[in-house]
This record gives structure tokens, C-alpha cells and sequence, in this order.
């Protein structure tokens, strides 16, 4: 089976793009490096020590990507592609409407052309705003509190609407919780611009001595010690489930939406100890006010996916901040 995976040279796309080809499917990534290096496709391919077919291109040029399906003849796509800064979101709205929606309704009329029906669509937990209860299930209420929320939710409204429309389509969306850790080799991991917005790449440039010491944002939630609680999964792991989603989409399933996450969650200060515990790294951090859009707990219940695609997750946290910091200690400045 031949699949093209946009997006395929970020951080879950590399992943994923090994387990594909260990599993034996033939693999093109589209992807204009917007948010990645080439150098993240090297490792990979040292990594399965394969070459990999790949194509810089912007899903916004519609004219080269059909002339890549009409080339490569592919038999499904995982869609990875999008930006995904939060705040970033925030002040440039119609550059990630652009990107992410336009990109992906480029992606649908193209796929449409070309008679490809199966997708794999990457959402986010962010797609239930401020649940009112946790664990999270699917058929919970759907909202979103800024323009990257947005863009997922309208991609997520696009596809079931197209699905209504033709049922031969076959969609999974996949709801990622916290995606964390890095390949176990060490090679490849997250490499994110500036300053990092996410909490574990933070703790993991504190560690590794180029940030001096970690905000954590409000220690008065309702929580087990105040700090935010979320539902981190190991990258590998979320890798896994993109192969039992293709391997349900054969099925035809319809248009179905499952969470990836483990289930568990854990506190921010939960976190910093487990991270010191697995590298004897001390992390120097302050508490400062809550940050702006920021909730108080987010975990999923995972079981759907356990029922449905036959998924789990199988790495802990300790597993996660293991991994993390072996990617972080061996490559201080990422991809650089
Ligand atoms: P990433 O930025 O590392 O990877 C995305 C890749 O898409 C990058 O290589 C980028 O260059 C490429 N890309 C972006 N816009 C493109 C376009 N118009 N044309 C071609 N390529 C384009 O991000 P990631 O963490 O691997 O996330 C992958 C997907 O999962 C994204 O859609 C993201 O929104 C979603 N997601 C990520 C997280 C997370 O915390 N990492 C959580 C939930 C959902
Ligand atoms: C953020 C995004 C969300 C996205 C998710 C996964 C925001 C508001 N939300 O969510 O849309 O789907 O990433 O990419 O950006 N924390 C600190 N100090 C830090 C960084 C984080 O204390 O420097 C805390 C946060 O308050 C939170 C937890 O750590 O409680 C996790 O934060 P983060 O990694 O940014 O993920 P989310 O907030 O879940």
C-alpha cells in the first residue's frame, strides 16, 4: 500500500514515516519545511536505511500537488501538515486559516480528482475546548478558544460534511492529547523555532543548560497540587495509532474520530519530577500567573481507540522524559 504523508518531515510525521516503512508501506512525504529541516528526513532514512521519496511542496499549490498523486498513484494520505503555534495563531489568524484550511481543502479536491478516498486527518484534543468533566470522550461538546482550535475544528466540520456527501470516503481524525518523547535511537525528536510553547521542550532546553529556569503557569487550579494537568503521550506510541487507523480505513469505517491518548494525566509539577528522576538533571523553575486560554485539566478516555483500531498506549512517563532528554542531551541545538 502507497502512502502519501503530508506533513511527513515534522515532528510526529518523522515518526510515523518510520513505522511505516518498518510495517512495509511505500511512503512519498509532501512537505515544504515550513516547521522542519531536511536534515530530520536524513536521520530518518539512516534510521530505516532507505531512501525516502520526497517532494518540497506547499499544500497551497494545487497544481504540484496533483501532479503528485497523478504521478505517484497512492493509495491513501495521512495528513499531517499545519502550523500549530497557539499563540502564533493568534496574531497572524489568516496566515494559519490559509495554511491549514486552505491547505486542506487543496488536499481534499485533489485527492477527489485523483480517486483517493482514505485519509488520516491529525486534530487535537484542543478541539474540546474547556471540557466540562475529564476523561474526555469523543461524543463530548466540541468548541475552540483560538484560531489554531479553530482551523482543526473547521478541517474536522469539512471532512465529516464531505463524508455526508460521498460515503465512500473513509476519514479517521485522530485527537492528539500531548505528544512527547522522541525516537528511542535519539536521532531524530521535536526541534521547535525560538522559545518553546510546549512544556516538555522547555524542560528539556532548562536541562540541557540553554534556558535558565521554567515558568510553570498557575499553581491555583483545581488540581492535585494546582498546576495544569494534561494527558502526555509518547510520540511513538501516537506513531503506532496512524497505522492502526490505515489498517481500520480498509474497513471502511466512515468518518470516525478517536482520542490518542493514554489516559492518565499528570501535573506540571508531576512532570518536572518525574523529568529529574529519569536525567539527575535538577530543573530550576518559578511559579508565574496562569497563562491567557490555558485550562485547568485535559485527559482523555482512551477506550474507543482500544475498541476500535485495537490501540493503546504502552510508554509511561518516565519512558517519555527518557526519551526526550536523550534527543535533547545529544542534539543541544536540535536539527542545527
Ligand atoms: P510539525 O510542525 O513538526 O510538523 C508539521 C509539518 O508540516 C512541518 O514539517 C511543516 O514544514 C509542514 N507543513 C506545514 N504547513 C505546510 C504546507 N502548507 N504545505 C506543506 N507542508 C506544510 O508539527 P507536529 O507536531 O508534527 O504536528 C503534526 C500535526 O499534528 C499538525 O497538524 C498539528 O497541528 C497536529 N497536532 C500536533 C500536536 C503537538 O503537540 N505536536 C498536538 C495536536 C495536534
Ligand atoms: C498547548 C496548546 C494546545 C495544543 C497543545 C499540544 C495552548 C494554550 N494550548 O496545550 O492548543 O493542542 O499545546 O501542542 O498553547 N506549561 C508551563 N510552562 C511552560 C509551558 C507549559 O507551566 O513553559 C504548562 C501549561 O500551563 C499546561 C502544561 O504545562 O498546564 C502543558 O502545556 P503545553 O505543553 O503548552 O500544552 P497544552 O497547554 O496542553
Amino acid at each position: 500500500m502507497k502512502i502519501l504523508v503530508t506533513g511527513g518531515n515534522g515532528y510526529i510525521g518523522s515518526h510515523t514515516v518510520i513505522q511505516l516503512i518498518n510495517a512495509g508501506y511505500e511512503i512519498v512525504i509532501v512537505d515544504n519545511l515550513c516547521n522542519s529541516k531536511i536534515e530530520a528526513l536524513s536521520r530518518v532514512e539512516n534510521i530505516v536505511n532507505t531512501k525516502i521519496k520526497f517532494h518540497k511542496v506547499d499544500l497551497l499549490n494545487k497544481e504540484k500537488l496533483n501532479q503528485i498523486f497523478e504521478d505517484e498513484k497512492v493509495d491513501a494520505v495521512i495528513h499531517f501538515a499545519g502550523l500549530k503555534a497557539v499563540g502564533e495563531s493568534v496574531e497572524i489568524p489568516l496566515h494559519y486559516y490559509n495554511n491549514n484550511v486552505v491547505g486542506t481543502l487543496n488536499l481534499l479536491e485533489v485527492m477527489k480528482n485523483n480517486k483517493v478516498s482514505k485519509l488520516v486527518f491529525s486534530s487535537s484534543a484542543t478541539v474540546y475546548g474547556d471540557p466540562h468533566t475529564v476523561p474526555i470522550l469523543e461524543n463530548f461538546p466540541l468548541s475552540a478558544t483560538n484560531p489554531y482550535g479553530r482551523s482543526k475544528l473547521m478541517i474536522e466540520e469539512i471532512l465529516r460534511d464531505l463524508y455526508k456527501s460521498d460515503n465512500n470516503w473513509d476519514i479517521a481524525i485522530l485527537r492528539y492529547f500531548n505528544p512527547v518523547g522522541a525516537h528511542e535511537s535519539g536521532k531524530i525528536g521535536e526541534d521547535p523555532n525560538g522559545i518553546p510553547n510546549n512544556l516538555m521542550p522547555f524542560i528539556t532546553q532548562v536541562a540541557v543548560g540553554k534556558r535558565e529556569s521554567l515558568a510553570v503557569f498557575g499553581n491555583d487550579y483545581p488540581t492535585v497540587d494546582g498546576t495544569g494537568v494534561r494527558d502526555y503521550i509518547h510520540v511513538v506510541d501516537l506513531a503506532a495509532g496512524h497505522l492502526k487507523a490505515l489498517e481500520k480505513l480498509v474497513k471502511n469505517p466512515g468518518c470516525v474520530e478517536y482520542n490518542l491518548g493514554t489516559g492518565n494525566g499528570y501535573s506540571v509539577l508531576q512532570v518536572i519530577d518525574a523529568f529529574k528522576k529519569v536525567s539527575g538533571k535538577e530543573i530550576a523553575y518559578s511559579i508565574v500567573d496562569r497563562r491567557a486560554g490555558d485550562i485547568a485539566a485535559c485527559y482523555a478516555d482512551p477506550k474507543f481507540a482500544k475498541e476500535e483500531l485495537g490501540w493503546e498506549a504502552k510508554y509511561g512517563i518516565d519512558k517519555m522524559c527518557e526519551d526526550s532528554w536523550r534527543w535533547q542531551s545529544q542534539n543541544p541545538d536540535g536539527y542545527e
